[in-house]
């Protein structure tokens, strides 16, 4: 469990996360909602309804997770699902928290049952019911918690069982950013690190980046990195060195890197542009189902390069033309 005060290894990039509502970008619609329920929670002194965050990896579930608590003036632990193997586990966890205080638990919809069915009561009523002893001497004691927050993340909302679900008062989805944010955002990294930026090089890395911050500030970095290594007493980031960059990143003007390509050919040169299976799709090209399923495909869906069909994926024209592929129409 991580104590959001503690001084992790996760501190630098912590330090990049807006810590309020106000200065993170984008997302317009959910801020605005957030900022009424978390207001008016506070105005009642209550605690905030449980949330559940959803959508794809790297558009800021944590960081907002963070804020929401923050903003409550709550003290938030975190923790991943997969760590979470048993009943005890989660127990200990909860029954550490004192009144007002956030959990979030990333990657939620990967609880197992076991464990996940110990979230209701705690989640509905603030109670855990533990089974103890075995057979005759088993035993169930119930332990009563302090009023919580429940903060739940996961690139998966299909897979998150409907009693769980139902439990949350407050579901958003996280989009993709649109570049205009993006750049936004990457103009606010650059004043975090204090290493100025160029508007044309911002927009150059905002049109690259997936709608996604966490591939913008990792493309900040890089960037920032070969403008020092041409020269380093460099001071700001230029488009020349931001081109010459994102090309030796192999990331393509849509933002497409080595493994989208690998995907889309795939599909085009080995299974004559699809419907193929994912995994098929999967073995062709030697890539783990679920990075392709959470990572690679919502942006290629998103952006119009594949259709998803009961038989399987399909590259579109627009994937032929960006490979530059001649698409030859077959007649059936
Ligand atoms: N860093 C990651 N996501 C962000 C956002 N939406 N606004 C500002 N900084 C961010």
């Amino acid at each position: 469990m991580e104590n959001n005060n503690d001084i992790s290894l996760r501190e630098y990039d912590l330090s990049l996360r807006p810590k309020r509502l106000e200065e993170y970008i984008g997302q317009e619609a959910i801020k605005e909602m957030l900022n009424v329920f978390i207001t008016s929670a506070l105005t009642r002194e209550e605690t905030l309804d449980h949330v559940l965050l959803y959508g794809p990896p790297g558009l800021g579930k944590t960081t907002l997770a963070h804020i929401i608590a923050n903003e409550m003036s709550a003290q938030i632990y975190s923790v991943a699902a997969p760590s979470l193997d048993r009943v005890g586990d989660l127990v200990a966890i909860l029954s550490k928290l004192n009144a007002g205080d956030f959990l979030f638990i990333d990657e939620i919809h990967r609880l197992p049952r076991v464990v996940e069915e110990v979230l209701y009561s705690a989640m509905e009523d603030y109670v855990v019911n533990v089974i103890v002893g075995k057979d005759a001497t088993a035993n169930t004691i119930k332990i009563v918690l302090p009023p919580f927050t429940l903060v739940g993340a996961t690139t998966r909302c299909g897979d998150i069982t409907a009693p769980l679900r139902d439990r949350f008062g407050i579901v958003h989805q996280i989009n993709y950013y649109p570049p205009a944010e993006i750049m936004e955002i990457v103009k606010r990294t650059s004043r975090v690190f204090a290493f100025a930026i160029d508007e044309d090089a911002a927009w150059e890395i905002a049109k690259r980046s997936r709608g996604t911050p966490r591939i913008a500030n990792r493309l900040f970095r890089r960037v920032r990195d070969f403008a020092q290594f041409e020269d380093p007493d460099c001071e700001k980031i230029s488009l020349p060195v931001t081109m010459t960059a994102l090309t030796k990143l192999n990331i393509d003007e849509a933002g497409l890197n080595e493994t989208d390509y690998r995907y889309l050919l795939a599909i085009i040169e080995m299974f004559g542009g699809g419907p193929v299976g994912l995994n098929a799709l999967g073995s062709a090209i030697s890539e783990d189902l679920t990075t392709l399923e959470d990572v690679y495909e919502p942006y290629l869906l998103q952006e119009g390069f594949i259709v998803r069909t009961p038989r399987g994926r399909i590259a579109t024209q627009k994937a032929y033309d960006h490979l530059g592929i001649k698409h030859e129409n077959r007649l059936f």
